[in-house]
């Protein structure tokens, strides 16, 4: 057992998908995998564990932000010796093309947030996917006639931004869209020589303004918990 997730050994599998709020990761489980039991319950965080074409996959929630998500993330790795992590979330789009319900697949993942410039002090570290992870899920996309985007997300540290146009500056660089915690899993699975993905679905565009309903959002959800899932079978 860890500090904030009360698993026996052996109960969290070595493949773990990781979404925000852990109410979707009870649906994730209770949707998608087969005699999904719950491992943990610790401040409402839950975790399940189950079965995907007969591969035993666990979901566990991580909150919000990159300091939540790394409690999370550093526990599955050290204590419970998890080897894959796949972040399935929601992100605002930051560019014109990008659109409510695409999905986003973040290759590198920049961020606003001091973890790696209070460690690398006056240097830049890339925190990015893992090759392997990212080819099986871009390859699963094409062959089940899913379209996905790839490239550079934000990991914010704010969810309300300064000011409306503070986007602009991100997306000139070609940032995809901003999520709040990729640049934190990336980081924490270099260190640990684990691979990380991070699977996003377009919830809200700061370029029109637009967000989606609870029911859209559900929908779009399953076909990135799909890839994800045949990305760690
Ligand atoms: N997740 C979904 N939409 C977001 C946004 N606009 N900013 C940060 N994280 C998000």
């Amino acid at each position: 057992m860890s500090t904030h997730i009360k698993a026996q050994p052996g109960e969290i599998a070595e493949s773990v998908l990781l979404p925000g709020d852990p109410l979707r990761a009870k649906w994730i489980a209770e949707t998608f995998l087969e005699n999904a039991t719950c491992y943990n319950e610790v401040r409402g965080m839950l975790g399940y564990t189950g079965t995907f074409q007969g591969k035993r996959i666990s979901v566990q929630g991580t909150g919000m932000g990159i300091p939540s998500a790394l409690i999370y993330c550093h526990e599955l790795i050290k204590d419970y010796g998890v080897k894959n992590l796949i972040r399935v979330g929601s992100a605002g789009s930051y560019q014109k093309n990008i659109h409510l319900r695409d999905i986003v697949i973040a290759m590198a993942a920049s961020s606003t947030s001091a973890i790696n410039n209070s460690h690398f002090e006056n240097h830049n570290f890339s925190p990015t996917a893992d090759f392997d992870l990212f080819m099986k899920a871009a390859r699963y996309a094409k062959e089940n006639d899913i379209p996905i985007k790839a490239g550079n997300v934000l990991s914010n540290d704010q969810f309300y931004e300064e000011g409306p146009e503070d986007y602009k500056k991100w997306a000139d660089y070609g940032v995809l869209c901003v999520e709040m915690e990729a640049a934190g899993l990336y980081s924490i699975a270099a260190k640990f020589k684990v691979k990380a993905l991070t699977i996003l679905t377009i919830s809200d565009s700061l370029v029109t303004g637009e967000a989606t309903t609870t029911e859209e959002r559900e929908s779009s959800f399953s076909k990135m918990i799909e890839i994800a899932l045949n990305t760690v079978v």
